[in-house]
This record gives structure tokens, sequence and C-alpha cells, in this order.
């Protein structure tokens, strides 16, 4: 009998980490990826056991809950684009003005398919209610009774990192990891919501598309991946228009503390569902 491997989030990273040209950020990224093993393992577990039985009503609320918290940063894309936008319109030296301008521009780019710039305005977020409200009869997960305080805290984080966080390289940082993070999650989750509706649901075939439509988005034309690369554009324009350099130690802590936080809400969603 033919054994089918699990996927790890580390194969769907590993190949985009090869168009990364600066090789200290490349190295900051694997060592971070290293050193989080533990964490990568709790999250991939976590969605292999979502695709691999039927939940309760009230378990897919908590889930929905959940894992809208750790994505749809559209706020904080915003914020941390007005930061640089803000010193942009502030500087008198013309060639850095342009430079913020770029930076913030660049950073926003990952914000056009959550926007629907190019999808009559469908956003990422009724994409989203779309998946969620396929398995539970109303809209109510969005409650505060279904939030899980792991995953508020995670949201809250990634919030302060990109809008608050004096140095705004933690927010590139931020961003770019969770672009590239973002990638490989939603490669693993089509295969667990896949098997999940397979096995459990006997949905015809357009209503598995309208459920699934929101994690195919990300994954089809490697959506996530340029988001990822122009982040990187973003945070080269950063540096030079500040006159400093990558602070590859810092981009590093922030990798791996994301993941660090992202894994403590898959751990708590763990223990509450059934
Ligand atoms: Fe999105
Ligand atoms: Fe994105």
């Amino acid at each position: 009998m033919k054994t089918i491997e699990q996927q790890t989030l580390v194969s769907f990273i590993e190949p985009a980490l090869e168009h990364v040209e600066d090789s200290q950020l490349r190295s900051a990224l694997q060592q971070a990826l290293a050193n989080q093993e533990p964490a990568l393992r709790t999250i991939e577990s976590v969605f292999e056991k979502i695709g691999s039985q039927n939940w309760t009503e009230t378990s897919f609320k908590l889930i929905f809950n959940a894992w809208k918290e750790t994505h749809l940063k559209m706020l904080a894309i915003y914020g941390l684009s007005c930061r640089m936008q803000r010193l942009g319109l502030e500087s008198t030296n013309q060639e850095q003005q342009y430079l913020l301008l770029l930076a913030a521009a660049k950073n926003a780019e990952t914000s056009y398919e959550d926007l629907g710039l190019d999808f009559d305005g469908g956003t990422h977020t009724e994409l989203y209610h779309n998946l969620a409200e396929s398995f539970v009869s109303d809209d109510s997960w969005m409650l505060q009774a279904f939030s899980i305080p792991e995953a508020k805290a995670f949201k809250t984080y990634v919030y302060r990192n990109m809008v608050v966080a004096p140095d705004i390289q933690t927010g590139l940082f931020t961003n770019m990891f969770s672009e590239i993070y973002n990638h490989a999650e939603y490669s693993i989750a089509i295969n667990a919501f896949n098997r999940l509706i397979d096995e459990h649901y006997d949905f015809t075939p357009q209503q598995k598309t309208k459920a699934t439509t929101y994690i195919f988005a990300h994954i089809e034309d490697e959506t996530e991946l340029n988001h990822f690369t122009v982040v990187i554009d973003s945070l080269n324009y950063y540096v030079k228009a500040a006159n400093t350099t990558i602070d590859y130690a810092l981009a590093q802590n922030t990798f791996e503390t994301y993941l660090q936080k992202l894994a403590t809400v898959f751990e708590a969603l763990d223990q509450k569902i059934m």
C-alpha cells in the first residue's frame, strides 16, 4: 500500500527561497524555519487533523474564527504603508522622498487581491465568509463567543509589529514572512479542506468551488509568492531611503516569533475542537 506522506510547510517555502537574492536574508529565513521546526510541526498536524474528520458546528465556528484572525491583515498593511508614506511626504530630500513613496507603494501592492482590484471588487473577506459559511449554519462564527484568546493576541501582535513597532523594518519583516508562510499554509490547507469535503460532505461541484475559492485564490498564480517578493522590494527601498542596512538579526527574530506565536494559536485551537 502506498503511504501518503504528510506535506510539510517547509516543502512549499523552500522553492521560493531560491529567488531571494540577498543571501543573508535567505539565511535568516532558513535559520528561522530550522529553529522553529516544532512550531511548524504543530501547525501541520492541526491542518492534518482538520482534514481528517467531520467537526461539530461549534468546532467549525472556533476554527473559522481563529483562522481568520491569523490572516486578513489588510488594515496592518495599510498602516505600514501609511508610516512610510508619511515619512516620504515629510522629507525635504527629493531622492529620499521618492524611495519612501516607492517603499510604501510596494508594500501596499500586497493588498491588491484582498481588495478585489481585478475581481470586480470581490474581496477576500467575502471569499473567506463563503468558506466558513459552507460548513456552519449562520454567521455567528464571527462573534466574540467563538474567539480564542491566542488568536486574538496573534492578530494584535501582527498589527502592532506593522503599525506601532519603533523600527519600520519589524513591520516589513512581519509582512514579508506572513506572505511566504501563508503561501505554504494555503498549500496544505487546500488539501485538508478538499479531503474534508470529499470524505464527509455531498457538495455539488459548485458548492465545493464556492467553499474553497478563498484558499485557492491564494495559491493560483503564485499570489502570495509575488507578495513576498514585493515586500522584499519595499524593504530594499526603505533601507536605502533611511540610509541604513537590513537588520538581519531582527529579521530572523521576527520570523521566529511569528511562528512561535502562530503555533500557540493552533495548539489552543487543537485543545478546543472535537
Ligand atoms: Fe488574501
Ligand atoms: Fe498576500
